[in-house]
Order: structure tokens, then C-alpha cells, then sequence
């Protein structure tokens, strides 16, 4: 690792780490790593070079040799490219969320990426977004948080993400998405989504994002001192 500080941010989808975790690091000025988009990204290269769902040998290979860029439109908003080509909206889809869980229980797709994560890790700060952040990829990381809610809040704070970008869904299918997800993610032989023995475990189900954002700057101003 660099020696920069890394904040780790696990748990389930919906829990609203990828919000908080972008809010702190805009707000202390580090990187971002969304891993749960690398992941996606690897099952959309899949899709686009007609591999067979199960094919594992073919996904490790695309995702050793993925082609991303993360940017931003002139508004702002973030967009992602694969391959040369936009696939932000895409990326979102809960098809393609459903998709990565899939190629994310494959050892050689986890490994693949392992190194292009780690290299997230630079000056000034990481702020890293994801299932195993804590335990398998930044052990070392100065502050783990495992960010939890239950499960009924998660698939209504979904269904109200999806429906604000313009996307249909259905709370009860959504609902039944994020069980079977959850029971992958948590089941997996490999780097299954767990809490770290040294994370600090916040349950979301009744805290604002900016309550929730506001108890991590305290915990990190407490753990990585320096100026910010
Ligand atoms: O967080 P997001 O919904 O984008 O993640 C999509 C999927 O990628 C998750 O359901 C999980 O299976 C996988 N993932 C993972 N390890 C990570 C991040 C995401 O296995 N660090």
C-alpha cells in the first residue's frame, strides 16, 4: 500500500454505501474505488464479447484486460467507459448488479481484478466501496466500516433510487433481488461479504445519509490525523 490512509466501506447492496462513500471522499478530497463496478463492468465485457454465463475462464480474461475510465459529464455526473464506449446507464441496471454478483463468486475473476484495486490506494486518501474491501483487499486499512440496514429499507432505498433515474421497478421483485443477491454475496466460498473482526458496524435503517456521513468524518478525523 501506499502509506495514504484507506477507509474501507463493506455490507450489503442498499445500505447506502456507495452515497456516503462518495459524499466523504468529496468532501476530504481522496479517491474513490467502487469495486461493485469493476465487477459489473467485468460482466457487461462478458455480455459484449457473447461469452456463456458460466463460462469462468472467459470472464478471468476479460477481466484481466478490462478497459475502463471513470469520468465525469459537463454537469458533473459521473460517467464510466468500457472499452471506448459510455456505459454508465448500463452499469446501473439491476440486471447488471444481478449479472456481477454471478462472476464475482469466481476466485479467478476476484483475483484478476485484486491488483487493479490496490491501486486505487494513492495520495491523498482512499475511500474504497465494496464487499471485501475490509477483509481481502485493504486489510491494513485504517478504518472498516461495515454499513448494514435492513433488508426491507434497502430494497425501498433501491426502488427510490431506480425510479429518480428514470428506471421502472417493482418493490416486491426488488425486494426478493436483493434476498437472493445478498445470499450469494454472503455464501460464497470466496471473499465472502463479511464483516471484518475490526470493523465498525453502523446500521443505516434509521439514519439519515447525513448522520451517517457526519459519524464517519468523526471516526476518520479520529484515526487518520492530519490536516483536513
Ligand atoms: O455494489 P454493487 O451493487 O455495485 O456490486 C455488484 C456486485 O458485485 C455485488 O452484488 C457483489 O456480488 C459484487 N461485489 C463483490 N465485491 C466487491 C464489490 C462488489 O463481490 N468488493
Amino acid at each position: 500500500m501506499s502509506g495514504s490512509p484507506v477507509i474501507a466501506i463493506d455490507g450489503p447492496g442498499g445500505a447506502g454505501k456507495g452515497t456516503v462513500s462518495r459524499r466523504l471522499a468529496s468532501q476530504l478530497g481522496w479517491n474513490l474505488l467502487d469495486s461493485g463496478a469493476l465487477y459489473r463492468l467485468v460482466a457487461l465485457a462478458g455480455q459484449r464479447a457473447g461469452l456463456a454465463a458460466d463460462d469462468v475462464s472467459g470472464h478471468a480474461r476479460v477481466a484481466r484486460s478490462l478497459q475502463v475510465r471513470f469520468g465525469q459529464d459537463e454537469g458533473g455526473r459521473e460517467q464510466v467507459w468500457l472499452d471506448g464506449r459510455e456505459v454508465t446507464a448500463e452499469l446501473r441496471l439491476e440486471a447488471t448488479g444481478a449479472a456481477a454478483s454471478r462472476v464475482a463468486a469466481w476466485p479467478d475473476v476476484r483475483s484478476a481484478i485484486l491488483e487493479m484495486q490496490r491501486h486505487f490506494a494513492r495520495a491523498p486518501g482512499l475511500v474504497a466501496d465494496g464487499r471485501d474491501m475490509g477483509t481481502v483487499v485493504f486489510p491494513k486499512a485504517d478504518l472498516k466500516v461495515f454499513l448494514t440496514a435492513s433488508p426491507d429499507e434497502r430494497a425501498r432505498r433501491r426502488h427510490k433510487q431506480l425510479k429518480e433515474k428514470g428506471l421502472s421497478a417493482n418493490l416486491a421483485a426488488l425486494s426478493r433481488e436483493i434476498a437472493e443477491r445478498d445470499l450469494r454475496d454472503a455464501t460464497r466460498a470466496v471473499a465472502p461479504m463479511v464483516a471484518a473482526d475490526d470493523a465498525v458496524v453502523v446500521d443505516t435503517t434509521d439514519l439519515g445519509i447525513d448522520e451517517v456521513v457526519s459519524r464517519l468524518l468523526a471516526m476518520i478525523r479520529e484515526r487518520c490525523p492530519g490536516p483536513r
